[in-house]
């Protein structure tokens, strides 16, 4: 039987996606993406999950997108299967927070993926690149337009135009990731992070999420209106009115995640 391209597991509220084909770096082919995204989205609509971490192995996040399945692609065959779009547009469809866990390599689409993510954890072995520029390529899962957000524009030019890489201490100081821990130490970071905000109330996390994602796609004055309505919409909220409660009565709060 064919090795699963990904491994799924839950622990608590959260749930745990192994990508899994070592022996290419995870390098991230349509069948890894196909999994990938029915992973997400059974975890996104399973109540018993309050976020959704993604990992790699010790050596690789990924390696990018599968250049041995690309080689010989004609324009008309990535036109046909809806190449990028058919898997990648199920990430940004994702409502609940996204962690990824990311040691070694994180390079190409590997780096995509994590920057699609919500949070990035990093080990201290992760190296960050868009190195499509030596194969003449495109970073086009988002990279070019994620990145700059992320980092600015001078940090992502010189990423993309010379496939410069990133430590784990650089992607941090510039702002591409969200933490830094020792690489023994990520796969309990990581998990503890995701813990602890499955924990807390559900669609309070997705309202910020939305509201956060609405600061890259409108002007500032939209994304405030935005995250008004949503902070109004926050008083229909039986966790809010528990959570507010349960500070003032000096208890923990507990939700459901309603
Ligand atoms: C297919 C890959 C791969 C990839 C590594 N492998 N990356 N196979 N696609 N992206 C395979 C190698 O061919 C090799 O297979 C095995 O994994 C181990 O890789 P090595 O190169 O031997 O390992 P190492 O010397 O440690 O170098 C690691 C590396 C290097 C620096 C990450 O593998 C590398 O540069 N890979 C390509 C990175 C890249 O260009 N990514 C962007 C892809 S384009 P064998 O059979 O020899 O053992 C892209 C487009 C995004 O991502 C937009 C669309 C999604």
């Amino acid at each position: 039987m064919a090795r699963a391209t990904i491994l799924t597991e839950i622990h608590g509220r959260v749930g745990m996606i192994r990508l899994n084909r070592p022996a290419q770096l995870n390098a991230l082919n349509d069948e890894l993406m196909d999994a990938l995204g029915t992973a997400l989205l059974d975890f996104d609509a399973n109540t018993e999950i309050g976020a959704i971490l993604i990992t790699g192995s010790d050596k690789a996040f990924a390696a990018g997108a599968d250049i041995a399945v690309m080689a010989n692609w004609s324009y008309m065959d990535v036109y046909q299967r809806g190449f990028i779009t058919r898997n990648w547009e199920t990430i940004r469809q994702v409502r609940k927070p996204v962690i990824a866990a990311v040691a070694g390599y994180a390079m190409g689409g590997g780096c995509e993926l994590a920057l699609a993510c919500d949070i990035i954890i990093a080990a201290e072995s992760a190296q960050f690149a868009l190195p499509e520029i030596k194969l003449a390529m495109l970073p086009g899962a988002g990279g070019t337009q994620r990145l700059p957000r992320a980092i600015g524009k001078a940090k992502a030019m010189d990423m993309c135009l010379s496939a410069r890489m990133l430590s784990a201490q650089e992607a941090d100081r510039y702002g591409l990731v969200s933490r830094v821990v020792p690489d023994a130490e990520l796969p309990a970071a990581a998990l503890k992070v995701a813990t602890q905000i499955a924990g807390y109330s559900l669609p309070a996390l997705m309202a910020i999420k939305e509201a956060v994602n609405r600061a890259h796609e409108s002007s500032l004055s939209e994304g405030i209106l935005f995250e008004r309505r949503e902070l109004h919409a926050r008083f229909a909220s039986e966790d809010a009115h528990e959570g507010m409660h349960a500070f003032l009565d000096k208890r923990k709060p507990v939700f459901q995640h309603r």
